[in-house]
């Protein structure tokens, strides 16, 4: 085999090893822009009680479903929405602008204001655990 295959090979298999590489240097500036506004110890188990706790009718699973790993379904439009656990969806928690863009609007939406820096951390102390 030649050496620029091998070489290629070999990083390929280095990145399907690390797969969460990029995601968690995008998640450590989120925490640490949360950290300094106030979210100083994040904690996953606050996060996914917090997920799951209803507002009147609504919770995160509203949406999102009660396994992430699934595909979840909108509950106004009724479209699909992707499974949210980053193990089964890499895309997910790669983008800092995008998930603070739906951390702004799902929060209004299911808790009617917005979440604090302490709660964003929780939940997304959780959520990449999935
Ligand atoms: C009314 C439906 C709905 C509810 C309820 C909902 N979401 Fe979402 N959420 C969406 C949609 C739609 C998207 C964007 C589409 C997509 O990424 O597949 C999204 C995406 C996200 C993302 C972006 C993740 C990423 O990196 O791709 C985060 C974070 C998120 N939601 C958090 C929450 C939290 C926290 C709650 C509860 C407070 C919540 N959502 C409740 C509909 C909802």
């Amino acid at each position: 085999m030649n050496r620029v295959v091998m070489v290629l090979l070999s990083l390929g298999l280095w990145a399907s090893a690390q797969p969460s590489l990029a995601d968690e240097a995008v998640i450590s500036s989120l925490m640490e822009r949360y950290r300094a506004a106030g979210a100083d110890q994040p904690d996953a188990a606050r996060g996914e009680a917090l997920w799951k706790r209803k507002h009147g009718e609504r919770s995160c699973e509203t949406c999102h479903g009660s396994d992430l790993r699934r595909p979840g379904k909108h509950a106004r439009t009724g479209k699909r929405i992707e499974a949210m656990a980053p193990s089964v969806n890499p895309q997910r928690l790669s983008k800092a602008r995008k998930i603070e863009k739906w951390f702004l609007r799902n929060c209004k939406w299911t808790l009617g204001r917005e979440c604090s820096a302490r709660e964003k951390a929780d939940i997304l102390a959780w959520l990449k655990q999935q």
